[in-house]
């Protein structure tokens, strides 16, 4: 990574959990710009999901990686990672939980652009294995490093070398899309 070699970058292991968990709650769901819209569906629930959900499904897949600094061991950033396979039918459209977000009054504009994205991705794939980038944060201290731009480029070795024929992201932060389209995304 482009940091003078303060920082370090390695797979994460159950035993980084805790850390993990503490670098989703506190820079991840704050700065997500879909959490708000979700907070109202499930008041209370989405911070303990995206844990749950990313923090422990994703690190179980040894698939995830995490950047450090050298000197102090502190954790910099994260970037969660899960290897999958859809299938040629699988489809996001749900009617009953699009309705559900219209009852409580929120836009279904998000939920129709993943929707959409998502569609046909089974058929595009042909059913081959396709590793997804989840969720990613950087601690604000060490921002404009380059870390995400680091950890996103080598989470496409370790795709490769889990076999996947495909990557791909869901970038919600015009940061994040930034730098998905400074790497050919
Ligand atoms: C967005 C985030 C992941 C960027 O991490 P980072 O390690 O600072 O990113 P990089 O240093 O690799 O930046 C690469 C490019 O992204 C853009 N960028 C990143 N942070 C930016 C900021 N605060 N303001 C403007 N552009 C920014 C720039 O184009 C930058 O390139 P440059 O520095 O050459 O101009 C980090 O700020 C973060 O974790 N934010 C909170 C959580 C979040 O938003 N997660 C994504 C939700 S989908």
């Amino acid at each position: 990574m482009p940091v003078d070699g303060r920082i370090g970058c390695r797979k994460l292991v159950a035993a980084d959990k805790d850390d993990v968990e503490e670098m989703v709650t506190k820079y991840f769901c704050p700065n997500e710009p879909l959490r708000s819209a979700l907070e109202v569906v499930y008041p209370g629930k989405v911070d303990t999901e995206f844990v749950r959900k990313h923090a422990e499904e994703c690190m179980s897949c040894n698939s995830s990686l995490m950047a450090y600094n050298i000197q102090t061991g502190e954790t910099a950033g994260i970037i969660l990672c899960e290897v999958l396979r859809y299938k040629d039918d699988q489809t996001m459209d749900d009617e009953k939980w699009k309705a559900k977000f219209r009852n409580r009054g929120v836009t279904t504009i998000n939920a129709k652009l993943f929707e959409t994205l998502n569609k046909n991705l089974g058929k595009v794939t042909e059913g081959k294995m396709c590793f997804r980038i989840y969720l990613a944060t950087v601690n604000p201290s060490y921002g404009r490093l380059g870390i995400m731009s680091g950890l996103v480029e080598r989470i496409e070795l370790v795709a490769k070398d889990l076999g996947c024929d495909f990557i791909f992201m869901e970038s919600t932060s015009l940061y994040t899309q930034r730098i998905a389209s400074k790497l050919g995304y």
